[in-house]
């Protein structure tokens, strides 16, 4: 099928209304210099995620105008939390709906912030959209299922064009605990190749954007078969020549699995490091799409808590930063209230988490200046070449 473009996108009155509304001024109140402009001179960006409430409770981060503030004035990128995901995107399998996300893009270029795309393939059935259980796959379901993903993928990305300047194309194809590809209705049709097929869309598509593999492979302990699946899986794409620009580490790190949340992690910083040589040998770049750091079974203690997260994330990004391929640095929320953590399993002590960079009255924290300080530190890299 041809491309869904813009144009198409206008004449079904799908557009985004660029909003000077959005535009709110950054309060000097923040420290300065922010940590995209620490970023920015050694050659990275820094940026978040940010949602609007789609699901409904905390991750409305964009109706709050303190956050808007705080995003516009610490950051040079912005990833939309949940509303390009599919299901999102897709209330059926022929509509689309593109406003919540729209408004996210809006805000974004109204304040000189570029945008991450997030997803377009969660290999993850649970985040399937609901009407795709009883999708009816006809007679020759691999060729339904090619046809579903393509367009879907074409019709996203010709949409947003070049104001999506990287994209997540495919979102957690390993299983944590196997280290082997997910089994779901994609794979079981079109065998692992659905990954090639994402991918080969992606580019027709986003001729321009960066093509990201996204997955939570951590440095902790427990994650092993996870970090060589996803090792493995690159280096066949790579011999497949699918067109993947880069890795996007999460970063969700704390614990041992950010599936399940135990504990507080035990790091592997020279495992890790074989991991990265391996992606950055095969010719990948890296990025960090999802920053955060799980306080769960670090003390009630607000300070030494904050110590703890500040000192476990500035061990992580020096290590991180050291590699000149990583040039975008993503944090999954600035705000402790609106983390996706906050809903997840709770503190045995009950009190809230404290995984970004901003407590709960938009004050900075240790992890704020574990971030500038890295940055600070970091050696600078080469200017992107590709992909803005
Ligand atoms: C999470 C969002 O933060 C939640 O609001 C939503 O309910 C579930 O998804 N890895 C990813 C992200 O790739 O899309 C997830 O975001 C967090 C883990």
């Amino acid at each position: 099928m041809g491309l869904f473009t813009r144009r198409d996108a206008l004449a079904l009155g799908l557009a985004a209304a660029a909003s000077p509304a959005f535009a709110d001024p950054a309060p000097a109140s923040f420290p300065q210099p922010s940590l995209d402009a620490l970023a920015r001179a050694k050659g990275l960006r820094f940026g978040s995620a940010i949602g609007t409430g789609l699901k409904g409770g905390r991750t409305a981060s964009f109706g709050d105008p303190q956050y808007r503030a705080v995003m516009t004035a610490e950051c040079g990128l912005l990833v939309c939390e949940n509303e390009m995901k599919w299901y999102a995107l897709r209330p059926d399998a022929t509509s689309f709906q593109f406003g919540p996300a729209d408004r996210l893009v809006a805000f974004a270029e109204a304040n000189h912030m570029a945008v991450r795309g997030h997803n377009l393939l969660w290999q993850r059935p649970d985040y399937f959209p609901k009407w795709f259980a009883s999708f009816d796959l006809g007679a020759r379901p691999a060729s339904t299922l090619e046809r579903l993903l393509v367009s879907h993928i074409h019709a996203v990305c010709g949409y947003y064009g070049d104001r999506v300047i990287s994209w997540d194309v495919v979102n957690e194809t390993i299983d944590h605990d196997t280290g082997k590809m997910r089994d779901t209705v994609f794979t079981q049709y079109l065998g692992p190749e659905v990954i090639d097929i994402a991918f080969a869309a992606a580019r027709e598509a986003a001729p321009h954007a960066q093509l990201v593999y996204n997955d939570y492979m951590g440095w902790e302990a427990g994650n092993e078969r996870h970090r060589d699946g996803v090792l493995q899986l690159l280096s066949d794409l790579k011999t497949r020549k699918a067109p993947v620009d880069a890795l996007g580490v999460q970063s969700h790190i704390g614990a041992d699995n950010p599936d399940k949340f135990d504990g507080f992690g035990k790091s592997q910083p020279t495992q890790w490091r074989a991991f990265l040589d391996g992606v950055t040998g095969l010719g990948f770049d890296l990025a960090i799409t999802e920053f955060d750091v799980n306080d769960l079974g670090l003390p009630t203690d607000v300070a030494a808590r904050d110590k703890g997260v500040a000192d476990y994330a500035r061990a992580y990004l020096d290590l991180m930063l050291s590699y000149p391929q990583l040039k975008d640095v993503l944090v999954w929320g600035v705000v402790d209230k609106y983390s996706w953590l906050q809903d997840l399993k709770p503190r045995p002590d009950g009190t809230p988490k404290r995984p970004t960079p901003y407590d709960g009255d938009y004050q900075p924290k240790a992890f704020r200046t574990a971030i500038a300080e890295a940055f600070a530190n970091a050696p600078a890299r080469t200017p992107r070449s590709a992909a803005g």
